[in-house]
């Protein structure tokens, strides 16, 4: 049992008077993560990471999605290796560039061209952007009930952390319920011939309705519209290159990020060329459009992470491999919570290529401090477990093993707490929601 957390807990203590949020994504905050928790991790290889204690854990978000392959993962690391020792950013594009929009397009033969950036935020903004200087119209529309699609004016002016949105850019954003068809055909209803594009990720953890994606890019396309499938959980994950092949789609644009390079900073939006050339600066007269412009947008050893990434994908058939890893955990965890009678308390959502544990407590409501209780009961036996699995290629079915029998001990304590409340039994409060008004 893991019970050391010293230099965590010496580590929580500075770090929040330095970093605003303690950390550089909200998700990775102490407010996501029971108090006895690693607070800090010092190294990840395969699957499994290392605390600042030296303390060992089974990885299960893998670097909030975006490590495919596993931690170190050597073929990437050569690859990175090799690139840095040439010069990471040069006054002038590298050679890489070329290579990786031919290898990254070779992915997505909907698609023509592609742009290159450092995260996820960057493309969907982009993307936004673009679709409005094309289609000539301001309003942006996005499913209410997804999480996050960027840390940008357009996405957070709508979500209870809006502070330092000005209204004038919360109201040029709309929203419709995900997967619903009826939803979206409302709102270009109520807003017609203003909506420049639909931004959403393609699936998330309930099964889509037949031919969903489908009708709805037809429908969008048909009001004028652009629709922007955002890959960047999905990407490398339900599919290589992700739900546009897996449901035979063409989006007009589609955003990558995450898993694309193993964990590296490199992201991409791709789409049919006549969108992306209007910001290319090659058509002589045509206005200009500041699509992206980042000075680390095309730095080399990123890129080559991300052919490596494509080539290991390619050679091993990792989708594969992850979704096998998926199956076994979603069957294995079932049968478990069946066999504990806790199929009221305890559910996975979600499909082979990631799972999210939903927990409730003895009202049958969903509950944050059970959640809570069940991660630090994870925790204290070698899972970093933050209520999701992400499959990657360094998962074994050992470790699966592993993850179920923990899992397996942590259900009986559940059944404990769930009699006692959870108050009981964990150390320090439980975990918030990201999205919250107040602290
Ligand atoms: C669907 C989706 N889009 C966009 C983003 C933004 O990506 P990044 O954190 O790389 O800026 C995220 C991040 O979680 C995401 O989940």
């Amino acid at each position: 049992m893991i019970s050391n957390f010293k230099n965590s807990n010496n580590y929580r203590s500075k770090i929040h008077n330095l970093i605003p949020g303690g950390a550089h994504t909200y998700s990775k905050g102490d407010d996501q993560f029971p108090l006895l928790s690693p607070a800090a991790i010092k190294k990840g290889k395969g699957a499994y990471v290392w605390d600042i204690d030296d303390n060992k854990f089974l990885d299960c978000s893998m670097g909030l999605t975006s490590v495919g392959l596993g931690h170190a993962y050597e073929p990437v690391l050569d690859a990175v290796r090799k690139e840095i020792e040439l010069g990471v950013n040069f006054q002038r594009p590298s050679y890489i560039e070329l290579e990786m929009a031919e290898k990254f397009l070779s992915l997505v033969p909907q698609h023509q061209m592609i742009k290159f950036a450092k995260n996820g935020s960057i493309v969907t903004t982009a993307a936004v952007k673009i679709a409005r200087a094309y289609t000539k119209r301001n309003l942006v529309a996005f499913p209410y009930d997804h999480p996050f699609y960027s840390y940008d004016d357009w996405f957070i002016g709508k979500t209870q952390c809006d502070a330092g949105i000005p209204d004038e850019a919360k109201i040029l954003s709309v929203t419709y319920k995900a997967d619903d068809l009826n939803s979206l055909k409302e709102l270009f209803a109520k807003y017609p011939n203003q909506i420049a594009c639909v931004i959403s990720e393609p699936e998330k953890w309930t099964p889509l309705p037949d031919n969903y994606l489908q009708d709805a890019i037809t429908f969008v396309q048909a009001q004028g519209a652009i629709y922007i499938l955002d890959e960047m959980i999905t990407g490398f994950k339900t599919d290589l290159p992700g739900s546009i092949k897996k449901y035979n789609v063409t989006p007009d644009i589609a955003t990558w990020g995450k898993g694309i390079a193993n964990g590296f900073s490199f992201s991409a939006m791709t789409g049919k060329k006549e969108i992306m050339e209007i910001g290319g600066i090659i058509k002589e007269g045509s206005e200009r459009v500041f699509l992206t412009s980042t000075t680390h947008g095309g730095e080399t050893h990123a890129i080559a992470a991300g052919i490596a990434t494509i080539n290991e994908y390619q050679k091993h058939n990792v989708i594969e491999h992850n979704h096998k890893i998926g199956d076994l955990l979603l069957k294995e965890c079932n049968e478990l919570i069946l066999k504990n009678n806790l199929q009221d308390y305890i559910s996975i959502l979600g499909d082979n290529w990631m799972q999210v544990f939903v927990f409730k407590k003895n009202n049958k409501e969903v509950c944050m401090g059970m959640r809570t209780y069940f991660m630090q009961e994870m925790i204290k036996r070698g899972i970093l477990f933050q209520a999701a699995f992400v499959p990657c290629f360094s998962h074994t079915q050992q470790d699966i093993q592993f993850f179920t029998s923990q899992l397996n001990e942590c259900l009986k304590l559940y059944q404990n707490a769930l009699n006692d409340g959870y108050e009981k039994h964990l150390i320090g409060p439980p975990t918030k929601p990201v999205f919250r008004k107040f602290n």
